[in-house]
């Protein structure tokens, strides 16, 4: 098509006005990675005239300088490129891999769109990067009505396009390579092999990107309404369920006689024996490995507020779970992993609760506060906690900000940049620290409240 006529098409689909065309409840749709559908190449989206413009156009329904956003800011532009460093050829070297680490399937599965060999077109190359099929999905077939202006997103998305703007797709993607699944999955054995721990929460993360789409009147009329808490809370539902999944699972949850060890608190293990640092998370008590709950904490939080009256029995399922996994004497005849099966069954249904919650401020800033008050019961003292609580509770302050439900201050900025500061060396983990921010800034929000 030429960019004239791609061009015209555009600017008659916005006279004419989109109709609303999301489809809520679609059936899930396949990861980019393992979807069946021809990977035409990021040259394809690079045109000046598609998603290459160097300013975001006015005209338009998307930005059109998506590609140029993602090249020059965008991590995942890069992400192959890391894989040729000294970084990964040590990692490659320690693991023993036949091939260096850019030529290996293992790392390019993440570090890449590395779809298989008979589903890519003539000018798809991994150097790449994550490139926008890698999220998006192979664009063969809806490279095609994606130009068109009057085809509904939901026929893109029948056409293959990844349904991104669904929170609970979302999430799975990001964290299909942020925590990882069946078929791609950062171990301990890699991590000791010099992989770096990895951090997630997809509200901040996607902000941190940056964003290459802005959310506007004609976004929510495209692709339905856009909510960050929900985004928010879906993310922490989902990677819950991935923990407890990939603890139950016979495939990724065991290694010889241990457990997975990427499922624990890095900080259990990894810290120096003279640093006497009894962590009693949700009472499990010393000696103990605790599993890393961060978002088992946070989710803790949203259900108090969403779901009162059950809040005690999700607590208590939480808890089993951490007893029965370090064996406390209490849990010492329980099935784990029956238990940790459950409580994923349990998120599940909240997740779909989630999907239909508004999460107005009201509820917005009692989650805040229900997950600033954990801090009293000193439940973000290891690293991960609080680096997990530190990405919400900006995110969610951010949010009530933009609700209107609190006013941007001077104090909120400064409280949040002392936690990012104690949290700045992971070796050197202020704890105190963070306590008394998060302290001070529960302080704060209802005395600033709107
Ligand atoms: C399950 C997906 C996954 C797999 C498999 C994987 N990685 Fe990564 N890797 C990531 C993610 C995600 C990050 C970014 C972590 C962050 O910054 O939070 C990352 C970060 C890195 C970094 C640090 C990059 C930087 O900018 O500092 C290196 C180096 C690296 N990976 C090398 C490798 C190598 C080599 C392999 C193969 C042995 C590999 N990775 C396998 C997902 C993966
Ligand atoms: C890491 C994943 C990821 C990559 C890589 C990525 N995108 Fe996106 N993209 C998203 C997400 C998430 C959204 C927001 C949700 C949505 O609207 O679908 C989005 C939204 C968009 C939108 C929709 C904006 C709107 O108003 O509807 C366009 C267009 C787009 N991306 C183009 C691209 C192009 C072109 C590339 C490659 C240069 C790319 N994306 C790479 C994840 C990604
Ligand atoms: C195909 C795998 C893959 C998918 C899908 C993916 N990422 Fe990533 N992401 C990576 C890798 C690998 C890196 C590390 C790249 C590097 O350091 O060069 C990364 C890095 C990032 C970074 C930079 C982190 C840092 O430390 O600076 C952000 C932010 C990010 N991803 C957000 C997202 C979000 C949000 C989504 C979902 C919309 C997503 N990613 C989906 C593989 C992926
Ligand atoms: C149950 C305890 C335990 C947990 C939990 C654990 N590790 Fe380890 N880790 C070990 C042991 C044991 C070694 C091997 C040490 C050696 O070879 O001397 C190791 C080795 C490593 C190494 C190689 C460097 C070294 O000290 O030898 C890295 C890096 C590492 N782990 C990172 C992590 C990260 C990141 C996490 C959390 C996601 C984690 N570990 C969780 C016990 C643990």
């Amino acid at each position: 098509m030429s960019p004239s006529l791609t061009h015209w098409i555009r600017r008659a689909g916005l006279v004419l006005g989109l109709v609303l065309t999301q489809s809520l409840h679609a059936a899930p749709a396949a990861l980019p990675n393992v979807a069946t559908d021809q990977t035409i190449g990021t040259i394809n989206c690079a045109s000046s005239t598609c998603h290459g413009s160097i300013a975001p156009w006015n005209e338009s329904n998307v930005l059109q300088n998506e590609y140029t956003t993602w090249s020059r800011l965008d991590r995942h532009a890069k992400a192959y490129t890391v894989l040729l460093n000294k970084q990964s050829q040590r990692i490659a070297k320690n693991l023993g891999l036949a091939q260096p680490a850019h030529e290996s399937k293992i790392c390019l599965d993440c570090h890449s769109h590395n779809p298989d060999s008979k589903n890519r077109g003539p000018r798809h190359v991994v150097s790449d990067g994550v490139s926008c099929e890698g999220c998006h999905g192979p664009a063969g077939k809806w490279v095609t009505s994606h130009t068109v202006a009057n085809v509904p997103h939901a026929e893109n998305v029948a056409n293959g396009l990844y349904p991104t703007s669904r929170p609970v797709e979302q999430a799975k993607l990001c964290l299909s390579c942020h925590f990882g699944n069946d078929d791609r999955f950062v171990t301990h054995r890699i991590m000791g092999a010099g992989h770096p721990r990895m951090a997630f929460e997809i509200e901040t993360f996607g902000a941190l990107e940056p964003a290459h789409y802005k959310v506007d009147a004609d976004y929510v009329r495209r692709k339905g309404e856009y909510n960050p808490v929900r985004l928010w809370a879906i993310g922490q539902a989902y990677a819950s369920q991935q923990l407890l999944d990939t603890l139950a699972s016979s495939k990724r949850g065991r290694d010889g006689l241990f457990p997975e060890l990427v499922l624990f608190d890095c900080h259990s293990c990894h810290h120096p024996m003279s640093e006497q640092k009894a962590s009693l998370r949700l009472g499990v008590g010393s000696g103990r490995v605790n599993l890393n709950d961060n978002n088992l904490l946070m989710l803790r939080a949203i259900v108090r507020v969403i779901d009162p009256a059950n809040s005690a029995a999700f607590d208590r399922q939480v808890s089993q779970v951490h007893h029965a996994v370090a064996g406390s004497a209490e849990q010492r005849a329980a099935d784990p992993v029956a238990l940790a099966k459950n409580l994923s069954a349990t998120i599940g249904r909240y997740m779909n609760r989630f999907e239909q919650e508004t999460f107005d401020a009201a509820v917005l800033r009692n989650i805040l506060l229900a997950l600033l008050d954990e801090t009293s019961a000193n439940q973000y003292a290891n690293y991960a906690g609080a680096e997990q609580a530190y990405f919400s509770i900006s995110s969610l302050t951010s949010s009530l900000i933009k609700q209107g439900g609190l006013a941007a201050s001077g104090p909120v900025t400064q409280r949040l940049t002392s936690m990012r500061k104690a949290l700045a060396n992971e070796d050197k983990f202020r704890g105190e620290q963070f306590l008394t921010e998060v302290a001070a800034m529960r302080a704060l929000i209802p005395a600033q409240a709107k």
